[in-house]
């Protein structure tokens, strides 16, 4: 950011888990300043406000987005809310980081950015990981063509958790699923490498006891027969690792969805590690991005278009036909 970049004043809304690590993450920005949060449990905000010592503290979310001195509303509430929470700040003309998945689907994703593009507000999905210095390098590697012609991109995202229908993971209510809370990320990955939607979808899916999809994993090709495999699971502890091969080697990727190394293999030649660390807790990425893109008055992101979150809520939405399995009120 240049030295005329005006002062963001942030305001959070919902004040569970994700935020406080955004927030941590905005401290290191000197051009963002934390102006209000948000939260209808009662005591979050004035907690959360108290932490990071935040004086506009609300206990619901329209006074936070009706505050002029709010520059843009950071919406970390789990993903059923997205669409009501992302829609009431577009129609009061507060820009807009919505935490991935930006949507349940793809029909409430195609209604948000309509509603930011015909009201001129920025509007982006918390997609952090595009953001990171290792994922930068990565896509300047892709682009010089390191790896040759790309045939095959390998991700899989599992974190073991307890089967309880009242948390997030697992309940059909608040948008659980492995697939729209982990999955988004090796799908938004393999975007982000073949810089297009698969044409050919198959895929296996278990369906758990609470009626989301507990384990799941997908097989893609695409146009050129380049293909990928990928899996996202709440129950099943995965390396949480992508690989990308090429005709010339391959580059894995530990722990890709915040990666901070690759392992690069050329044809002929040894291993090599590339470290490239990321500084804070890596969300302060997104949020410069964020603050580039109203800075120089744009309204979505180069890095994270609005067209490609809505093609990635689009493959989920086939993703999840296939298992059947629907959110209450689709
Ligand atoms: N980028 C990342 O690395 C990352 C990591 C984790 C999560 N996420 C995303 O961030 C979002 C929030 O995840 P989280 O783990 O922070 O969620 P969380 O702590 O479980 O909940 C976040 C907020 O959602 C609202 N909420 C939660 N459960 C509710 C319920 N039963 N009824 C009404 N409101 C409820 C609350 O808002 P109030 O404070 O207003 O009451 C809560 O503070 C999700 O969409 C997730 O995909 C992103």
């Amino acid at each position: 950011m240049n030295n005329m970049s005006k002062i963001i004043k942030w305001g959070i809304l919902g004040c569970g888990r994700i935020a406080y690590k955004f927030v941590e993450g905005l401290k290191i920005l000197p051009d963002a300043i934390l102006e209000g949060v948000a939260s209808k449990t009662e005591g979050k905000a004035e907690s959360f406000g108290k932490t990071f010592g935040v004086k506009n503290t609300y206990n619901n979310y329209e006074e936070l987005v009706k505050n002029p001195a709010v520059d843009v509303i950071y919406i970390a509430t789990t993903h059923n809310f997205h669409y009501k929470n992302a829609l009431l700040c577009l129609n009061h003309g507060k820009p807009v980081l919505c935490e991935k998945p930006i949507t349940l689907n793809a029909i409430q994703a195609e209604e948000l950015i309509n509603t930011a593009r015909n009201n001129n507000v920025f509007l982006m999905e918390a997609m952090w990981t595009r953001f990171l210095p290792c994922i930068v390098k990565l896509n300047e590697f892709l682009d010089e063509g390191l790896l040759g012609e790309i045939q095959h991109v390998t991700a899989n995202f599992g974190i073991k958790k307890e089967l309880d229908h009242k948390v997030r993971s697992f309940n059909p209510d608040l948008g659980g699923g492995a697939l729209l809370d982990l999955g988004v990320y090796p799908i938004s990955f393999a975007r982000m490498i073949y810089k297009q939607a698969p044409s050919k979808i198959k895929s296996s899916a278990y369906i758990g006891k609470t009626k989301v999809d507990e384990k799941s994993c997908y097989l893609f090709e695409y146009e050129n027969g380049q293909t990928a495999m990928l899996s996202s699971s709440h129950r099943l502890i995965m390396p949480h690792d992508a690989s990308i091969f090429g005709t010339k080697g391959y580059l894995e990727i530990p722990n890709f969805y915040h990666p901070s190394k690759m392992i690069l293999k050329l044809e002929g030649k040894r291993k090599k590690k590339i470290r490239i660390p990321f500084k804070s807790t890596g969300y302060n990425y997104e949020a410069r991005e964020v603050m580039h893109c109203l800075n120089t008055g744009k309204f979505e992101s180069e890095i994270m278009p609005l067209d490609e979150t809505l093609e990635i809520m689009k493959t989920m939405d086939i993703l999840r036909s296939q298992w059947h399995l629907k959110y209450p009120g689709e």
